[in-house]
């Protein structure tokens, strides 16, 4: 695990996206996404009913950037013998996990790890039959991407499934800016001033479904395919073969 203490803000930034570290903006965006659940709930429900296991079986879920445990809990309500770790750098995140996972008892555990060189911590016990992920892996770059995928795979059991659901903006910057004004316009804000795409921010590294497919591909999983998208949120995902 990187020692993350030594980083200065912007350092921490640069690596995980926002500062994870403060109490503020955890909580911000803890209650943003508690507040716009429906806009990713048909794709968290889609996510649950591709996982190739019966809905009694005993499925070890590994999810990756946990954060408050959103992802996990809907895997959990779906598969009621399953169990999960949630895989997550910041301890301040880890606490809120603790509080709103407490229902689950053992069938939850948080995992204080990090992905940033595209590997999986050495510590994390697998084999896991079913890998998930929302709104962390965007942080990586392409190359440390790729590398995460492929240690995803090596960490299924055959026979298991990878699933992101996670930003994928499409190429076109004009295809982008009204992506952008559609999000505000459902969101009830002013569209008025969304006439360009959203700047470069730091620590994000947005890649369009076409290109994860085929970093899926190049890792090993077959099938692959985008099973949900809802402007440019989308579920992306494939199967490690029997
Ligand atoms: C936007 S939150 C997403 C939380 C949750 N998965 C969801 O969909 O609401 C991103 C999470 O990824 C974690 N994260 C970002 N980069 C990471 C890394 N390199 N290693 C481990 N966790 C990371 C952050 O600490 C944060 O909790």
């Amino acid at each position: 695990m990187h020692d993350t203490g030594t980083l200065t803000t912007s350092q921490y930034i640069e690596r995980y996206g926002h500062d994870w570290t403060s109490p503020d903006l955890v909580r911000d965006y803890v209650e943003r996404s508690d507040r716009e659940a429906d806009q990713r709930a048909e794709g968290l429900e889609i996510m649950a009913a591709m996982v190739p296991y019966e809905k009694s079986a005993p499925v070890r879920i590994l999810d990756i950037g946990s954060g408050q445990g959103s992802v996990a809990a809907v895997l959990l309500d779906a598969y009621p013998n399953a169990m999960a770790v949630g895989l997550d750098v910041s301890d301040v995140m880890m606490k809120v996990a603790g509080e709103r996972m407490a229902r689950y008892g053992n069938r939850f555990r948080y995992h204080l790890g990090d992905f940033v060189d595209g590997t999986l911590p050495t510590d994390l016990v697998g084999p896991f039959d079913v890998v998930v992920s929302a709104r962390a892996i965007h942080h990586l770059p392409t190359d440390q991407k790729r590398s995460l995928f492929r240690a995803i795979f090596n960490a299924l059991a055959p026979g298991g499934g990878f699933f992101n659901l996670d930003m994928a903006p499409p190429r076109e910057d004009l295809l982008k800016v009204h992506y952008r004004r559609a999000g505000s316009f459902m969101r009830g804000e002013p569209v008025g001033s969304a006439r360009t795409p959203r700047p470069p921010t730091p620590g994000h590294y947005w890649e369009t479904v076409e290109d994860q497919l085929s970093y899926l591909s190049g890792a090993g999983f077959s099938p692959v395919d985008c099973f949900w998208k809802r402007l440019a949120n989308a579920l992306v995902g494939g199967y490690k073969q029997a």
